[in-house]
């Protein structure tokens, strides 16, 4: 059903290691800006429906978030500045120090061409997992470099120096999830060929035994991640790259001063601190995830995939299910190949609204 999709591609093969076009993708296929969740205005304007009626489940930000501290003043009036208490927290939490604080994982992803040209090199070609967060491809593409999109990790025998590989761990919209033994032979690999290894892993926070945090080295993997999705925190924009002193050092240079603001380094530290509402955190998410998951794949009779903070649900009918879902106030993210609904997770208060619609749509759409 995927392969049906993707008409555009001259050679498919399916259910191999990757799917590959004859010619790479072109800078052109991406120069417009892309769609995310989280859009709620324009929907709401759309269906004609006020804001306040809606169920926003379009996105992966957890719908409960850390309780905001009382910020100083100087929060607001000074410029920010990384203490040793925030990197502290910081490093703590994610258990590893070698961090940089930036303005969501977001900000580098697009700048990591221009990242990657400071340590002079000029990558050949970059591979992309598909599906996938789409803003990494159109990074690369953007900036001229030969995109590849795979579906399974590329092996071996089709890399060739200079590669980079992006990998979404878990993988956003599919939730799959890479063993880190396979990405530690895979960061190996690519090191003989002078590659790259480059590590998404903004919804990571559920499952950090396995995040490559707890083995970072070396000169060729980086890795990103988010402090919006977990914390319920995407407003404050804020994330953090881990790698090597030189790779966080060309990564300053590109993105400038300041790049974390000073609510957010307060706000953030406090959340860092609180393991107690971390694991609860972590309890509901995953209890969420699991009733989320029981009542799609009843309903739908569909098995789903995903993480604690979304829920992806395959259906032929995709794009009849979003329109039918928007109908009744719920706005979920239809995936870019118009293949799969996406679902965040819902307080227990919303529950019982999120079931009704779910009965409703289900009962007027045939089971794949
Ligand atoms: C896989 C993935 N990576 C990165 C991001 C960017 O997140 P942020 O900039 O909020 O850290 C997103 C946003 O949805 C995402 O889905």
């Amino acid at each position: 059903m995927l392969c049906r999709n993707i008409s555009f591609f001259r050679h498919i093969r399916c259910r191999s290691t990757f799917i590959l076009t004859s010619s790479p993708l072109t800078p052109s296929s991406s120069a417009s800006p892309l769609e995310h969740g989280g859009r709620l205005h324009a929907i709401a304007q759309q269906y004609n429906r006020p804001v306040a009626d809606w169920l926003d489940v379009s996105t992966g930000i957890a719908p409960e978030s850390y309780p905001l501290p009382d910020l100083p003043s100087s929060a607001w009036h000074r410029l920010p500045e990384v203490t040793p208490s925030f990197l502290k927290a910081a490093s703590d939490y994610y258990g590893c120090d070698s961090l940089l604080p930036i303005a969501g994982s977001q900000s580098v992803i697009q700048h990591l061409p221009a990242i990657v040209s400071r340590a002079g090199r000029k990558p050949s070609r970059v591979w992309v997992p598909h599906p996938g967060y789409k803003e990494h491809e159109k990074a690369w593409t953007d900036a001229g470099i030969q995109v590849y999109r795979y579906r399974h990790l590329p092996h071996l025998t089709t890399l060739t120096s200079g590669d980079i590989v992006v990998v979404i761990n878990p993988n956003n919209p599919t939730g799959k999830l890479e063993e880190r033994a396979t990405l530690a032979t895979l960061q190996e690999q690519l090191h003989a060929l002078n590659g790259l290894l480059l590590i998404d892993e903004a919804f990571m926070d559920c499952t950090p035994e396995h995040s490559m945090l707890q083995s970072l080295h070396g000169e060729n993997l980086l890795v990103l991640r988010s402090a919006g999705k977990f914390f319920g925190l995407a407003g404050l924009r804020a994330g953090f790259l881990f790698a090597s002193r030189q790779w966080r050092e060309r990564c300053s240079a590109v993105l400038g001063p300041w790049q974390i603001n000073g609510p957010a380094l307060h706000v953030l530290e406090s959340a860092f601190n609180d393991v107690s509402w971390q694991s609860a955190q972590r309890s509901q998410l995953n209890e969420s995830a699991l009733w989320l998951g029981n009542l799609l794949t009843t309903h739908f009779g569909v098995k789903c995939s995903g993480t604690p903070l979304f829920c992806t649900m395959p259906h032929p009918r995709a794009p009849d299910l979003f329109a039918a879902f928007c109908a009744e106030g719920v706005y979920p993210r239809l995936t870019d190949e118009n293949d799969a609904l996406r679902f965040g997770m819902v307080t227990v208060s919303q529950r019982p609204r999120l079931a009704q619609v779910v009965g409703r749509v289900s009962g007027v759409m045939e089971r794949p």
